[in-house]
């Protein structure tokens, strides 16, 4: 996400305890060590060292240490994706690609149309998985899901000059059509040429888009509640299109999960806000892209544009679109594998800006855990806990014909939703939003929200408040998480925090302070905390944490590196010239053998320090290689910068974000997303991603497929 969607506002007002107490309880690691806490806590805090003799005892003896065998680039600040010596990087899919015979052949004068557009891959590239089709060629010919996240406005309406009405007055309906199509989600079948080179298969019968006007169903505690009746849905079963598509999440039986992240803004209510929708950030004069000024056109259809603005009207729900907004901010589920399947959006896993959705550790008859975190400053990091046990009959099979949502409603639909609280000993807890939790006053959550004893659907839409209530600890905007497979660690990015104060200031509050009886209170600005140590936070932080044992409410945490700029007196990790990176987003674990893996980090940096040395870009580093350094404030520090070293760079303007590598490791796929002039040729779908452009083109986002020459393993 660019800081032209990403929310400025702060609107978490909550009083939680200010972490200027909680960080003066902060005890060193070499304290906690003497104080005897269990194995597994040991082998966290003493850093990757224990946490490798975890491994290697579940995985028996080690063959070779895996190592980076690439030299960390320099900075690179041009129209070009650079990747290390003896590597390619291909252009594929770039946004306006056609996906079938009915969509129109690129090029770069194209009048972008509503219809074209829903024929075509989407704009702005983010989150996405592959999905194979067998495992003989898993590696070589799958379906790629894929978000679209946002839309860049001027390249979309270059050939006329721009959007027409951006700010104020009436939107054209055909504008709006084309600017909702190119929002969403889109599955295409990817496949390997014998040159090496990479084709979408036009045509394919999986090739799909869903976009903010798709018909989805609801699921989950939410669907069927009296929050979610609509004049389209007034038995509140249904929606249409999921939006602000950020990052992605899998699930062990083959679907795709896409979460919706900056949603608020493209709805509008000019009458009084409710309290979730006042904590979330809606819009009070006119939505994002002004979608809801198309209504009432001859031409509408269905409420397509008035359901964009939320300002109740009618007698009652049924009549307005006053709930529209409470069927967004989900996990959405996607049956990538069937062409006619309808999303489901899976409201037990919560309401909030969702960043993206990542499996925990999978093990045969416990418990499916995913991870989950609230894209805004001082907001929280979920977790959601399946009630069924996990079979291992379920497990995805490429290729074979079953009705995979209906184990999506076996698995997601019920379980319990917690939220963290990262204590200054390194500990945390899993804090439950249930309704019967009791508060430290005595009420229950349900009473302290005003709601009726075991509203499920009343807690899952006023999550963050519920969360404000329980004490859950305000972060450094939370990103993308991954898991290594093997050990259940657990790594989640917090990217920047510009509303992080010193660790002697108070905490300040949306609402001014005053305790609030009937919500959450939600925090404006919050002090330091161990978890999020530095105040005016420009660069961020990768945090990473490990389940305890058998209580699924206690986990055990640590900073794993601090992103800087190598000059910068808050360079806590250590970081030189050719690693210095700061807002870390994506994330990914590419487990490799005998338990080892590389940790991959993609930047979406606004911070000077580093975007006047570099453009945003992939790093990697193996985990299992370091050894923590005791008195480090981080898991990477001053002693082995060797491994964490700078792999790819974006052209200007990018964010570099989605990721994943073949199952055989020989190709890496990221996506480039909001490039300022990239790729070279404004024509070509297929190109080289390191060529600069000459001129000036229209960009276009795109996946881009980094391989090695030799047609070995990437990274190694
Ligand atoms: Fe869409 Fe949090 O980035
Ligand atoms: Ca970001
Ligand atoms: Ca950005
Ligand atoms: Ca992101």
């Amino acid at each position: 996400m660019s800081k032209e969607i990403e929310t400025q506002h702060n609107f978490n007002r909550s009083d939680n305890e200010p972490f200027s107490s909680v960080l003066a309880r902060h005890v060193s690691r070499r304290d906690i060590m003497r104080g005897g806490l269990s194995l597994a806590a040991l082998g966290m805090l003493s850093g990757i060292g224990g946490l490798n003799l975890a491994n290697a005892q579940e995985n028996g003896a080690r063959k070779t240490p895996l190592a980076l065998a690439f030299e960390s680039l320099r900075g690179s600040r041009t129209d070009a994706v650079v990747v290390p010596e003896g590597y390619t990087a291909q252009v594929l899919i770039p946004w306006g690609t056609p996906l079938d015979e009915q969509g129109p052949a690129w090029h770069r004068k194209q009048e972008m149309t509503a219809e074209a557009q829903a024929h075509c891959v989407g704009m702005h590239h983010d989150g996405m998985h592959a999905f194979p089709l067998s495992e003989q060629h898993a590696s070589r010919d799958f379906l790629l899901a894929l978000n679209n996240e946002y839309i860049d406005q001027d390249a979309l309406w270059a050939p006329r000059g721009g959007p027409t009405n951006p700010d104020s007055g009436q939107r054209p309906p055909d504008e709006v059509r084309t600017e909702i199509n190119a929002h969403g989600v889109t599955i295409v079948r990817v496949r390997k040429q014998e040159d090496g080179s990479w084709l979408h298969v036009v045509g394919d019968a999986h090739n799909r888009r869903f976009t903010s006007a798709t018909p989805m169903d609801l699921a989950g505690p939410v669907a069927g509640s009296d929050y979610v009746r609509t004049r389209y849905s007034p038995d509140g079963t249904r929606t249409r299109g999921t939006n602000n598509n950020c990052a992605n999440g899998f699930t062990p039986w083959g679907t795709y999960l896409t979460c919706e992240e900056n949603w608020p803004e493209v709805f509008v209510n000019r009458g009084e806000l409710n309290i979730d929708d006042r904590r979330l950030g809606l819009p009070t004069d006119r939505g994002r892209y002004g979608w809801e000024t198309a209504a009432g056109d001859a031409d509408e259809r269905d409420d397509e544009f008035a359901r964009f603005d939320v300002t109740p009207r009618g007698n009652g729900p049924r009549d307005d679109y006053r709930n529209e907004t409470r069927t967004f901010g989900y996990v959405v589920e996607v049956d990538p594998y069937d062409g006619q399947s309808r999303a489901v959006k899976r409201t037990a896993l919560g309401r909030f800006r969702h960043e993206g959705c990542w499996p925990g550790k999978v093990v045969p008859g416990e418990p499916l855990v995913f991870y989950s975190g609230h894209d805004s400053r001082n907001e929280y990091i979920y977790k959601f806990v399946s009630a069924k046990h996990w079979d291992p009959a379920h497990a995805s099979r490429p290729g074979a014909t079953e009705d995979r949502l209906a184990l999506g409603d076996r698995y997601l639909d019920e379980g319990t939703l917690y939220v963290a609280r990262f204590n200054a000993d390194g500990s945390g807890e899993w804090l439950p939003l249930e309704p019967s939790t009791l508060l430290a006053d005595g009420r229950t959550l349900a009473q302290a929200l005003s709601l009726a004893e075991g509203d499920r659907a009343g807690i899952i839409v006023h999550t963050c408040d519920a969360a404000d209530l329980l004490g859950a600890t305000p972060m450094d905007r939370p990103e993308w998480g991954t898991v290594d497979p093997v050990s259940g660690e657990v790594y989640m990015t917090l990217t920047n925090n510009s509303q992080r104060t010193s660790a002697h200031s108070e905490p300040t509050y949306t609402n001014g302070g005053d305790a609030i009886d009937a919500s959450g209170v939600g925090y404006a600005t919050a002090p330091t905390d161990a978890a999020n140590p530095r105040a005016d936070n420009e660069s961020g932080q990768i945090l990473r944490w490990r389940e305890r044992g058998d209580d699924a409410t206690r986990f055990d945490w640590e900073v794993f590196v601090f992103g800087a700029a190598a000059d910068d007196t808050t360079n806590l990790s250590g970081l030189t010239e050719r690693n210095q990176f700061a807002s870390p987003d994506g994330l990914w674990y590419d487990a490799r053998d005998d338990g080892q893996g590389i940790l991959w980090i993609e930047t979406d940096n606004g911070y000077d320090g580093v975007a006047e040395q570099t453009n945003d870009q992939v790093l990697a580093v193996v985990p299992g290689a370091l050894s923590h350094d005791s008195g480090q404030a981080s898991v990477v520090g001053a002693g082995n910068q060797q491994q964490l070293k700078r792999f790819a760079v974006g052209p200007n303007g990018c964010e570099v974000t989605g990721i994943f590598a073949t199952p055989d490791k020989t190709a890496l796929f990221i996506n480039i997303q909001h490039p300022g002039n990239w790729p070279a040729d404004p024509d070509a779908a297929t190109q080289d991603a390191t060529h600069a452009t000459a001129d000036s083109v229209r960009p276009r986002a795109a996946t881009v497929v980094i391989q090695k020459d030799d047609g070995g393993q990437v990274g190694v």
